[in-house]
This record gives C-alpha cells, sequence and structure tokens, in this order.
C-alpha cells in the first residue's frame, strides 16, 4: 500500500473527542523516545507530521491522523518518562488506558520497542495489559540502523523468547525498522492494508 495522503486531524486527552468515525484504526505506543512519532513520519513520508525530539515526553496527546482519506494512525504519549511528575503520570495512564478500552475503531496497536535493549519489565507489562484486555497487538522494533545484523538479530531472540516464556505461547507479528534509514515502513502498510481490508468486510457500509 502507498499513502497518497496523510493528514492531522485532532490532539486531545480525552477518548470521547477523538474523532467519531468508524473508520480502521491503528496506534503507536511505547517507551517515550522508542521513536513513534519519527516511524509514523517516515511510513506518511512526510518529514514533520508528527513532531519529533531527541528529548524523551515530546508527545503528550492521542495525535489522530487521517491516511489515504480511509483509515486513522494515532500517535500517543510515550510510558515510562521518568521526568514527568507522578500526578502527570497517573494522568497520562488514565487516558491512555481509557484510549485502549473504549475506542472500538482501535483494530490493532503497535508496541514500539528499541531494538538496542534487552526485554523491559514495562513492556513486557504493557503486553500482557493488552492481552489481558484483548487488544491485538504487533511489536515493531526501532533504531534497527544503531546495532549490526548479528546484533539485531540477538536482541529480537532475546525478547522472543522472553516473551514464550514468561507469557506468550504464540508470538505476534514482528516488525523490524529504522527512521534513519527508512526501512520497514512497507511491511508495515502491508499488513495494515490486510487489516484494512478485513475490516472493511466485517463492517459493510
Ligand atoms: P515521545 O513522543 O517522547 O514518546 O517519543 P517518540 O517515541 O515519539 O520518539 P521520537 O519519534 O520523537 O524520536 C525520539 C528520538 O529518536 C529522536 O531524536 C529521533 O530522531 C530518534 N529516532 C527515532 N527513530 C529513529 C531511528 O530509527 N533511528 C535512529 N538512529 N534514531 C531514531
Ligand atoms: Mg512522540
Amino acid at each position: 500500500m502507498q499513502v497518497h495522503s496523510a493528514t492531522f486531524i485532532i490532539s486531545n486527552t480525552d477518548v470521547s473527542k477523538c474523532p467519531n468515525t468508524a473508520i480502521p484504526e491503528y496506534a503507536f505506543i511505547g517507551r517515550s523516545n522508542v521513536g513513534k512519532s519519527s516511524l509514523l513520519n517516515t511510513i506518511c513520508n512526510k518529514k514533520n507530521l508528527a513532531k519529533t525530539s531527541s528529548r524523551p515526553g515530546k508527545t503528550q496527546l492521542i495525535n489522530h491522523f487521517l491516511i489515504n482519506k480511509n483509515w486513522h494512525l494515532v500517535d500517543l504519549p510515550g510510558f515510562g518518562y521518568a521526568r514527568v511528575s507522578k500526578t502527570n503520570k497517573k494522568k497520562f495512564q488514565k487516558f491512555i488506558t481509557n484510549y485502549f478500552k473504549q475506542r472500538n475503531q482501535l483494530v490493532s496497536a503497535f508496541l514500539l520497542i528499541d531494538i538496542r535493549h534487552e526485554p523491559q519489565p514495562i513492556d513486557l507489562n504493557f503486553m500482557q495489559w493488552l492481552g489481558e484486555n484483548y487488544i491485538p497487538f504487533s511489536i515493531v522494533f526501532t533504531k534497527a540502523d544503531k546495532l549490526k545484523p548479528a546484533a539485531r538479530e540477538r536482541n529480537i531472540n532475546n525478547y522472543t523468547n522472553k516473551m514464550l516464556e514468561t507469557q506468550w505461547e504464540e508470538l505476534p507479528p514482528i516488525f523490524i525498522t529504522s527512521s534513519l534509514h527508512k526501512t520497514g515502513s512497507e511491511e508495515i502498510l502491508t499488513y495494515i492494508n490486510l487489516l484494512n481490508k478485513d475490516f472493511t468486510e466485517t463492517n459493510p457500509l
């Protein structure tokens, strides 16, 4: 699938104010600074569509983008950002969990994970929470350009082994991306295209 058009629609903290359209939706979630907003820009081939920063905590709201006039891509704030106050962290958590629990249009989440790191409890816990709430998700490893192929493979295996050992019988779809080298977005778009077709078949107009 090619992205022909990508436009920003609305930002907010209240899931009830998200666009009231019954089109399929996908959300990028993951730790602060993992590269959610950058990947959104790479996928859409638009440099400054979503705001990015080298400092964690840049995205603070639920941001809806309309793609090809028929599906939404959502850029969410990161979790695990240490410099946000406890009260703010709670507020964040609340509106993000509300988003996931209440957004019926959400077809699948993409959990972004920095490929350089060992499996982190915060990510494994979040996967568990998604599973418990019946929210389908894929894993997207980011910043692949930062490692050589052998190290990439080793870290991905560490991750998948950890998942299989602890919580999961089967693995979700896994994507490997680099926003710097612009790799991995085609695979994600092909997957979204497939899910969009299923969505249209099960939700005819
Ligand atoms: P928050 O909005 O704070 O949650 O962060 P985010 O997950 O949206 O991260 P963002 O896209 O703002 O990127 C964070 C930093 O990582 C920026 O300096 C990006 O340039 C950098 N970055 C993102 N993706 C990649 C990548 O694939 N490779 C490299 N080398 N750097 C990346
Ligand atoms: Mg961001």
